[in-house]
């Protein structure tokens, strides 16, 4: 009779094993409701369980390490290129062998030794206030013009401590080399209009009130703020913005990605390929990109509306997010000399 059941379970579900609980544990940096949801729609079309632990990327990391090899964890899931490269640095992943997602995703968005890909891309865009500053001035502007005369005291940064800003500036040695964007950097630092503080959204708020005149912020920032759920406030500050992507003359705009790997002694391989399968499918691309503002890694899914107001085929900076992890060390490095604080 339990022969006869067991048999019965294997054809009925052939995705669960009888034997063990079929599951993976997630770490994931991200901090939105709307995962919760995606994770349920995995969960019902393959039987998998999605345990999962939230919290700062630097914070899971740090917890995989002292875990070691009995570390529960499959997938770490957090943003910026830089931030998995160190990931793949400590050694921490294992390749991700599978066809589909080498099939969907382009060369450029997938990481060193098949050990971590790009799930969404974000651009780290110009803001402005068009009331403020004029449109003429904005139209052409790329990175590297930030560097100009006429930008000074006018550009609103975050602090050198942040990825985002580093990834940028991996991209500009790649581009430009090390020595000219060293040039760049001491010009670019002497036009900020205030020592760096705040997050990418204090950056867009300064610009909408005049207290600078450029920000630069990642392009998903504004979808929220529009969105109402960082409070009214927000959102009647950054209806008076607008996005310059910068570059479209010649490389585009700088995109940066969140990624997942999975870990070097994830207890369930095959489950957590799955997963980062299923990330990758429409469905999925549309329910994260829908709820986080950011742009999909498949062509052709529109971004949220919020952000699409702002343009869709804008030139996009195609180069590796391996070299954005390469560089960097020398980014950080210049920055810290430049006193880019
Ligand atoms: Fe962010």
């Amino acid at each position: 009779m339990i022969k006869i059941l067991l048999l019965l379970s294997l054809i009925l579900f052939p995705n669960i094993s009888v034997f063990s609980a079929q599951e993976i544990n997630l770490y994931t940096a991200r901090h939105y409701k709307s995962d919760k949801e995606l994770y349920e729609k995995f969960e019902k079309k393959y039987g998998i369980k999605v345990n999962y632990i939230s919290s700062k990327g630097k914070v899971l990391i740090e917890r995989i390490k002292s875990e070691g090899e009995d570390s529960p964890a499959d997938i770490l899931f957090v943003v910026d290129a830089g931030n998995l490269w160190k990931v793949q640095e400590s050694g921490l992943f294992q390749k991700i062998k599978s066809k589909k997602i080498n099939s969907v995703l382009p060369e450029n968005l997938i990481g060193g030794d098949n050990k971590w890909i790009a799930i969404t891309k974000r651009a780290r865009v110009i803001f402005y206030n068009p009331n403020i500053t004029d449109k003429k001035d904005i139209e052409s502007l790329s990175y590297e013009d930030l560097s100009l005369p006429k930008w000074k005291n006018k550009i609103a940064i975050r602090s050198s401590n942040n990825i985002y800003n580093q990834s940028l500036v991996a991209s500009l040695i790649h581009h430009n080399g090390m020595r000219s964007t060293k040039i760049w950097m001491n010009n670019f630092i002497s036009n900020f209009s205030r020592k760096p503080q705040g997050n990418d959204r204090a950056q867009i708020i300064a610009v909408s009130y005049g207290e600078a005149e450029i920000a630069i912020a990642n392009s998903y920032y504004i979808g929220l703020m529009l969105s109402g759920k960082k409070g009214e406030d927000q959102k009647n500050a950054a209806k008076r913005v607008k996005i310059h992507f910068p570059n479209q003359d010649n490389r585009g705009t700088h995109m940066n990605i969140s990624g997942a790997g999975i870990l070097k002694n994830s207890p369930n391989y095959d489950n957590a390929v799955k997963f980062l399968e299923f990330l990758l499918t429409e469905e999925a691309q549309k329910h994260i990109i829908n709820n986080t503002f950011e742009y999909s890694v498949l062509k052709n899914i529109d971004p949220h509306p919020l952000l699409k107001q702002f343009g869709t085929n804008f030139k996009q900076d195609d180069i590796s997010i391996k070299i954005l992890g390469k560089n960097n060390p020398k980014a950080v490095k210049i920055m810290d000399e430049l006193k880019w604080y």
